[in-house]
């Protein structure tokens, strides 16, 4: 009993002096941990990348990259930030002075994400009020483009590149959006995020369930799935299919983008961090499955009504939510736009949960570095980044929005978590301490397996991966954009957010921020 209320002093003790916001309980941290994972990724994006890559085969590398690399990825992130106790910045320069800029490039990344992030919660929120009536008529795609979006190529007879005027109808859901998120981040860890997230996520689950079970018991249903599982071979030993289920690996687990560094740093020093890390991940990954189903299902739902085979009616890219969703709801047997409100709603819900999870990445490190309050952090950090997605809001931002995007997870993240795996393993030799200070505290313990998927499988297939990539965008442009176009909005931020990563890095801590030995069982920065 005495050893208890020692111990419980002692922690309280700690707290006060790391003057660093803390969940309020576990399951509190466990929900904002899938609350980030669980976006846009699994419902707008898993759907038609699966479907794009092979459809059945796609799970190989899918699950490969789950194991291989996204879950000991997640562990290594929940480790450093609960170790090092600080946003992504703080706590690379704590590990190792000389790596800050990588905690820097990754919040970097989280910023240029975040931009365009916001604008297609947007859209979604301007479709969930479209359902209503379904106000998009026969003509989805004409809709989407022409009339929602403006495009400026089709509506100004205008060349990519170039920005129009701003469009209302992305641009007031877009302020909604950040005031929202904002809101949510001015009032902090504990009562801003973690009760926003007690809020999203079962709306979230129970939306989606409710539309999922819907498009699964249509007719021609199963014709979907079949499309969606049937496996096409020939795609399994196409590189393109393997970068492609790493990218949606990292991006859908929130990894490599400072994300879970920062969440896990407001993590009590008691915690599971392994079990918490798998929850997580398989979480997201349910719902990914989930998300597939639900639109294969509704897609071969649609095939049967028009009488046509699937590959049709599957297209790829952003259409599939915002075109081809439109259409099924347009021939939904009944209550057509309460199921548009639940699918564009549970886009909504799902995004905003991961935004304020990619916000909070450089909210956290202005506020460690340069110390300044939370509120200062949100309106710096926030407003500049709600003031540069104005951009996505004009005319022309979509096709900013199409090569940012591409270029922001093939150059930044996927390149962020091989430069960081390879640091931690190879150069500074970190994963046998990390490991030993994640399995003191878990109840699942990681083996050998760990420190071979982090420093042998992860850097094989991601430097592979990279290279290939690498080859195959000098060769082809994206989208066959034209190349200016692609130097400044693709190639240029990429490399700017690399340049600011070794900038921010250069300026200097006090001497005490990275001296975490007064609170910390593990060692300080090494030199
Ligand atoms: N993990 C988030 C998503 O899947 C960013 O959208």
């Amino acid at each position: 009993m005495y050893s208890l209320i020692i111990g419980i002093q002692k922690e309280r003790m700690l707290k006060k002096m790391e003057n660093r916001e803390q969940w309020g309980t576990r399951a509190g941290f466990l929900l904002a941990a899938v609350g980030s994972a669980v976006g846009l990724g699994n419902i707008w994006r898993f759907p038609y990348v699966a479907y794009d890559n092979g459809g059945g085969a796609f799970f190989i590398p899918y699950l490969f990259a789950l194991l291989t690399a996204g879950i000991p990825l997640l562990i290594m992130e929940f480790t450093m930030g609960h170790k090092y106790r600080g946003s992504a910045p703080l706590s690379y320069a704590r590990m190792h002075r000389r790596t800050e800029w990588i905690g820097w490039w990754q919040v970097g990344i989280a910023f240029v994400i975040s931009t365009y992030y916001s604008v297609i919660i947007a859209w979604a929120l301007a479709y969930t009020y479209f359902s209503i009536g379904l106000q998009w008529g026969n003509d989805t795609g004409g809709f989407l483009m022409a009339e929602y979006l403006q495009r400026v190529d089709i509506v100004n007879g205008a060349a990519i590149g170039s920005v129009g005027s701003i469009v209302p109808g992305v641009f007031i859901p877009l302020v909604l959006v950040w005031v929202i998120a904002l809101g949510i981040l001015f009032k902090g860890v504990k009562k801003g995020i973690e009760k926003a997230n007690r809020i999203f996520i079962p709306t979230l689950l129970i939306m989606f369930l409710m539309i999922v079970i819907r498009a699964l018991t249509l007719e021609g249903a199963v014709l979907g799935l079949e499309a969606l599982f049937k496996p096409d071979w020939s795609k399994i030993t196409s590189s393109e299919v393997w970068i492609a289920a790493y990218g949606q690996i990292f991006f859908s687990l929130s990894i490599a983008f400072a994300i879970m560094i920062t969440y896990s740093s407001y993590l009590p020093r008691k915690s599971d961090i392994n079990n918490n890390a798998f929850i997580a991940a398989f979480s997201n990954s349910s719902v990914e499955l989930l998300a597939g189903f639900g639109v294969f299902a509704a897609l071969g739902f649609m095939a049967t009504q028009a009488n046509v085979p699937i590959e049709e009616v599957a297209t790829a890219g952003i259409g599939l939510a915002f075109v081809v969703f439109p259409e099924i709801l347009n021939s939904f047997p009944g209550l057509n736009g309460l199921f548009g409100v639940l699918f564009f709603g549970s886009l909504v819900f799902a995004g905003l949960s991961s935004l304020i999870s990619i916000i909070e990445t450089f909210v956290a490190a202005v506020e460690d570095k340069f110390k300044v309050s939370r509120t200062k952090a949100v309106m710096l950090g926030g407003g500049l980044s709600a003031l540069i997605s104005i951009l996505y809001a004009t005319q022309g931002g979509l096709f900013f929005l199409d090569a940012i995007d591409y270029f922001i997870n093939n150059f930044g993240v996927a390149l962020a978590g091989l430069v960081s795996v390879v640091t931690v393993a190879w150069f500074l030799k970190k994963l046998s301490s990390l490991q030993d200070h994640a399995n003191q505290i878990s109840d699942l313990r990681t083996g050998l397996w760990w420190k071979i998927c982090l420093g042998v499988v992860t850097p094989a297939v991601l430097g592979y991966m990279f290279i290939q990539n690498l080859v195959n965008n000098i060769r082809n442009n994206y989208e066959g954009y034209p190349t200016t176009f692609l130097l400044y909005s693709g190639w240029g931020v990429v490399i700017a957010t690399i340049l600011i990563g070794f900038v921010l890095a250069s300026l200097k801590w006090a001497e005490k921020d990275l001296d975490i030995k007064t609170y910390s069982q593990g060692e300080g920065a090494d030199d």
